[in-house]
């Protein structure tokens, strides 16, 4: 019998869909599991289901064994897993892409909303019985609307966000990618910059790319210099794309108008353990959620079926349906 080692507690229905095609099913912890835990329970397994918490490394396949033939991810980001080395033992790595891409532009653009209207601002001004009364420039905040939005990374969710805010939000599209992207251009209205360009044009920027060697750092000390000292910058892709110590400085030094962070370079830690970023929590002009972007019951729910149905046809000789790379 098939043996899979799901990493964390995930939605039910994924854990179900495995468990009714007969595998042996151990589940990890609610929350995080430590790394020990994690080398003892995947040996022998022919299956992991891996969280983005965990470092599926050398370390990690190796303890496995000769028996582990898919990582599924439950995640559409991958950049906890070695990839070169699953590649070289010829284990699948498979994502969820698809399924969150519209939660996670809500996400996005619930975030740009927040920011510009000052919404969570706002909030704690009520709780702390601040409100005395209507006031004619009290909290004011910027509209969304015909201002220059630049989506860095034009995928499936810079695509998204790029349609919401175009059409429902009246913003202006421009885009950095790697290639043009003539049929979203016209559909969304969108004009091609370098970044480079878009750094300096945009009135918001999000940032949609995946985390790997090119773009760690992708936004740093000099691209901050670019960008207009009124900015936003909206992140709910990876942590480490922003020079977090660099973030703090511009918001710190007013050379941006504020910042949105779903995700943070030394997480789960918010805004760091090095530098000046922890300090990033004391400033009023950035707000936070805990890598939350995908986290609606729905999308959850589809991404859990998703990582199962993957195992299942891997462990069933057929090619997994979202593999990360050709074997
Ligand atoms: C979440 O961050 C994901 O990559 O799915
Ligand atoms: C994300 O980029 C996706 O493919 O959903």
């Amino acid at each position: 019998m098939a043996k899979i080692f799901v990493t964390r507690q995930i939605p039910s229905a994924g854990i179900e869909k495995l468990k009714n095609k007969g595998y042996e099913v151990i589940v990890g912890p609610e929350g995080m599991i430590s790394r020990e835990e994690l080398l003892e329970k995947v040996k022998g397994v022919d299956a992991i289901l891996s969280v983005l918490t965990e470092k599926i490394d050398k370390e990690v396949l190796e303890a496995a064994g000769p028996n582990l033939k898919i990582v599924a991810n439950y995640a559409v980001g991958f950049d906890n897993i070695d990839i070169s080395e699953a590649k070289k033992r010829k284990i699948y790595v498979t994502n969820t892409p698809g399924v969150l891409t519209h939660t996670v532009a809500e996400h996005t653009i619930a975030l740009m909303a927040a920011l510009m209207h000052r919404v969570v601002e706002g909030d704690q001004f009520v709780r702390d019985g601040k409100y005395k009364g209507w006031g004619p420039t009290l909290l004011l905040g910027e509209d969304l609307e015909n201002k220059i939005l630049g989506v860095v990374g034009f995928g499936a969710i810079g695509k998204r966000v790029a349609e919401i805010a175009r059409f429902g939000f009246g913003m202006k599209i421009i885009y950095y990618d790697l290639a043009r992207e003539p049929e979203a251009e016209k559909r969304l209205e969108a004009q091609f910059r370098s970044l480079e360009d878009l750094l300096k044009e945009a009135d918001v920027i999000s940032l949609h790319v995946p985390l790997n060697e090119k773009t760690r750092h992708l936004i740093s000390t000099k691209e901050f210099g670019l960008m207009k000292k009124t900015a936003y910058l909206i992140n709910t892709s990876r942590g480490a794309v922003i020079d977090e110590n660099a973030l703090f400085n511009a918001l710190y030094t007013n050379r941006l108008a504020g910042a949105a962070l779903d995700v943070f370079e030394y997480e789960p830690a918010i805004a760091g353990s090095k530098f000046d970023a922890r300090e990033l929590i004391k400033l009023n002009n950035v707000i936070f959620t805990p890598h939350t972007a995908s986290a609606s019951l729905e999308t959850r729910t589809k991404m859990a079926e998703m990582a199962a149905l993957n195992i299942i046809e891997a462990l069933e000789g057929r090619q997994p349906p979202n593999l990360v790379y050709q074997l």
